[in-house]
């Protein structure tokens, strides 16, 4: 057999093999890496945890400056979920294969820790702006929501977030309720 005629069957035969491979993939239902991560996620893992490190710094800095001591406490909870938050997120950031760079624009960060350390602020004037920003503990809650309820491949960060979600609706409803003995409509 002629050279060329064994090159042309050599081709035939990849040519066979190829779509073998291909039809074997099309039949076999598609399998997703558990270990790859769903699109966007690491950024959004990775922001909210920068986020909830702010929420735990800010909440330390208004304790310190806080002169109600109704608020105290309830700040103190909210500064541990905040702290615990950023923990967990990082936590499967990594395990996600992910790691932690996000950052808060520097300015954004120093206005948050200065209005709220400020001492000339008052705690009322402070829990009414925070109130007026989260108004409905739901509505506050909705972003994370939707992203959780796209991660049905991936129960184990969606209920992380669905947890987490559950907690700052906690921390929204310990506002409102300050807001309104802090600051009772006349
Ligand atoms: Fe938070």
């Amino acid at each position: 057999m002629s050279e060329e005629a064994l090159a042309r069957i050599e081709t035939v035969l990849t040519d066979i093999q190829e779509r073998l491979r291909r039809l074997e993939e099309s039949a076999r239902p598609a399998e997703r890496d558990p270990r790859k991560p769903a699109k966007g996620l690491l950024g959004f893992l990775d922001q909210f945890r920068a986020g909830e490190a702010l929420g735990e710094a800010s909440a330390g800095a208004w304790i310190e400056a806080c002169r109600v001591d109704c608020l105290k406490d309830g700040l103190r909870t909210v500064q541990m979920r905040e702290g615990m938050h950023a923990v967990l997120l990082e936590q499967r950031l990594k395990e996600l294969g992910g790691s932690p760079r996000a950052e808060i624009p520097a300015a954004d960060f120093e206005r948050a820790m200065a209005d709220a350390a400020s001492r000339e602020k008052s705690d009322a004037q402070k829990v009414k702006e925070f109130a007026t920003r989260f108004r409905d503990p739901d509505e506050a809650i909705r972003p994370i929501l939707e992203f959780a309820d796209r991660l049905d491949e991936d129960p184990e960060t969606q209920f992380l977030l669905r947890t987490i979600a559950q907690d700052e609706r906690a921390t929204v409803a310990f506002i409102q309720e300050a807001n309104a003995l802090l600051n009772p409509p006349s």
